[in-house]
């Protein structure tokens, strides 16, 4: 019997829309099948395996999943994530750091330009309610994706944004497409954070919820 090199470990856990978050219906579901393919692909299966889990315990800011025996944990990954783990990190022995998950103990701070004000978020919060948590006056209107009123630029693009945020879900990327703003503006209201990271309030031609919104 041959031991495996490592073993990727994904929650597969699902709950419905309206209880907490779980990690298959957030892209854990879609990221294993991807693994696997890739796996397949660079005839694999034997050294190195992927497999389903039930609920890993810190569901937040999913999906999750763990790397045994390095114990390293990834979240808000998506199936194009999926390459680069199987190569890097499984075949290759390095972690992809712009998905790893914060530590426990570890608190992402947030930066807010021109000021400068910074304070800890806890990792899964979203841009906005961490900012008004400790009093910092990030502009808001709807908070649920509507208006266009909490738009901030991430300082470093997309690169930027890919250590400090989740990526954005379906909703938030179709309003930020439907305001056409390039790739490195998100709404405050619906970006979760994962890392350090630094924003500058963009809104200027905000848009005011209507009755038809
Ligand atoms: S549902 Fe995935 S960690 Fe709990
Ligand atoms: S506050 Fe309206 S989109 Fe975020």
């Amino acid at each position: 019997m041959v031991r495996p090199q490592r073993i990727l470990v994904v929650c597969q856990n699902a709950r419905p829309p309206e209880a907490r978050a779980s990690c298959a219906p957030t892209g854990g579901e879609a990221f294993l099948a991807a693994v696997r393919c890739e796996l397949k692909k660079h005839g694999l299966k034997g050294p190195l395996r992927a497999v389903g889990s039930s609920c890993l315990g810190v569901c937040e800011g999913g999906p999750h999943c763990v790397v045994f025996p390095d114990a390293v944990w990834y979240s808000g990954f998506t199936a194009e994530d999926a390459r680069e783990i199987v190569e890097e990190h499984l075949l290759g022995g390095r972690p992809v750091e712009r998905l790893r998950a914060p530590g426990p103990d570890q608190e992402p701070h947030v930066r807010v330009l021109p000021d400068g004000l910074q304070f800890p978020a806890k990792p899964g919060a979203t841009l906005l309610d961490s900012a008004l948590d400790h009093g910092v006056p990030l502009p808001f209107g709807c908070q649920s994706a509507k208006c266009g009123v909490c738009r901030v630029e991430v300082s470093g693009g997309a690169a930027g944004e890919a250590i400090g945020l989740h990526p954005p879900s379906t909703l938030e990327a179709a309003v930020l497409e439907g305001f056409g703003c390039p790739s490195g503006v998100r709404l405050a209201c619906q970006a979760r954070v994962r890392g350090p990271v630094t924003v500058r309030p963009s809104a200027g031609d905000a848009h005011e919820p209507s009755a038809a919104d």
